[in-house]
């Protein structure tokens, strides 16, 4: 049985939000801003890169682990998924899992009812409450959803694409969702060798750089800018410091580009900043994790330690 509701979660505004990040010191563009139509279908292919070892590990570890994670997670819950999008990692948890109920969160509407309605076909079983709202911002569970232990579900690694402290913020927000005694299965990038994560970035199809260099094309077509793509070069590197991998799009000249009705102005070699993707260890995840009250129960990594995912609890009343 499938449900459908629909909280109108508000579309920020895209065209302030870029005209401010190319006006400070450190141009900047939000990386929720990647995700339109092509830079979607662009990240669907970074999955499948050879160079890009997070999705394929992240998936052999919820086939491996399956049913040790259905174990930790116990019987009777409420899935939410944050970021749903296909839902296609939670497929290989739901046999294991046998949730009461699996609620996809995604601010994209029509993907979302129709990823959800193509699972309702595939597990006819299953309760889904699919929910359109921006899981960081401001809405209500819907009725219905009471009485049992909730467990949130976070694959891919996302969370790295926040800074810590807005890590700790989205993962308190986590917590208060899934209230005592409920859980989050998190997916986290670990630190490594730099060359396997500076490849991961840099793939040899330059597919990574395309997904980069999007966020111009977007510019150019929604706010009528004149950005030569190219005449920006992608770049993506590890910093040691703040153990994330660092995304940016570098002017190779000086240059006036025009944003809407302004007139940027780039120096030789300044960057737009697009992204971070922090790395973590696993005692290192563990600290965040205890930061917004939640305390490790079990931890699942691949034998080359690429890929963690984490188990985390709160506390039982
Ligand atoms: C979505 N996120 C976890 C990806 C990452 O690895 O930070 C986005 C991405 N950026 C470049 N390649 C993939």
């Amino acid at each position: 049985m499938i449900h459908f509701h629909d909280f109108h979660p508000a579309l920020s505004d895209f065209q302030a939000d870029i005209l401010a990040g190319l006006k400070t010191e450190q141009k900047t563009i939000a990386p929720k801003y990647f995700y339109d139509a092509r830079g979607s279908m662009l990240f669907d292919r970074i999955c499948q890169l050879p160079e890009y070892y997070l999705t394929r590990t992240e998936i052999a570890l919820l086939k491996q682990y399956g049913a040790h994670i259905a174990d930790a997670i116990g019987p009777d819950t409420i899935l939410f998924e944050l970021g749903s999008g296909s839902s296609r990692k939670i497929r290989l948890l739901l046999d294991a899992l046998r949730p009461s109920a699996y609620v996809p969160m995604d601010i994209s509407k029509n993907h979302l009812f129709r990823s959800a309605n193509a699972l309702a076909k595939d597990y006819p079983w299953l309760e889904i409450h699919a929910l359109c709202v921006d899981y960081a911002g401001a809405w209500n569970l819907p009725s219905g959803l009471n009485g049992k232990r909730r467990i949130a579900f976070f694959p891919g690694s996302s969370i790295g694409n926040l800074a810590s402290e807005e890590a700790v913020a989205l993962l308190k927000r986590i917590a208060r969702l899934v209230g005592d005694d409920g859980g989050l299965l998190i997916g986290v990038d670990l630190v490594k060798d730099i060359g396997v994560l500076e490849a991961a970035y840099n793939d040899s199809q330059k597919v990574t750089e395309a997904f980069n260099k999007n966020l111009l094309v977007r510019v150019n077509r929604e706010m009528n800018a004149n950005f030569k793509i190219d005449r920006f070069e992608h770049r993506a590197f590890y910093n040691r410091d703040l153990d994330r991998i660092e995304m940016h799009l570098a002017s190779e000249l000086e240059q006036f580009i025009r944003v809407a009705d302004e007139l940027i102005h780039f120096n030789t070699g300044e960057t737009i900043h697009t992204e971070n993707s922090h790395k973590y260890s696993l005692a290192g995840f563990h600290r965040l994790a205890l930061c917004a009250g939640f305390h490790p129960a079990k931890v699942w990594t691949d034998p080359d330690d690429l890929f963690s995912i984490h188990y985390l609890q709160t506390q039982g009343e």
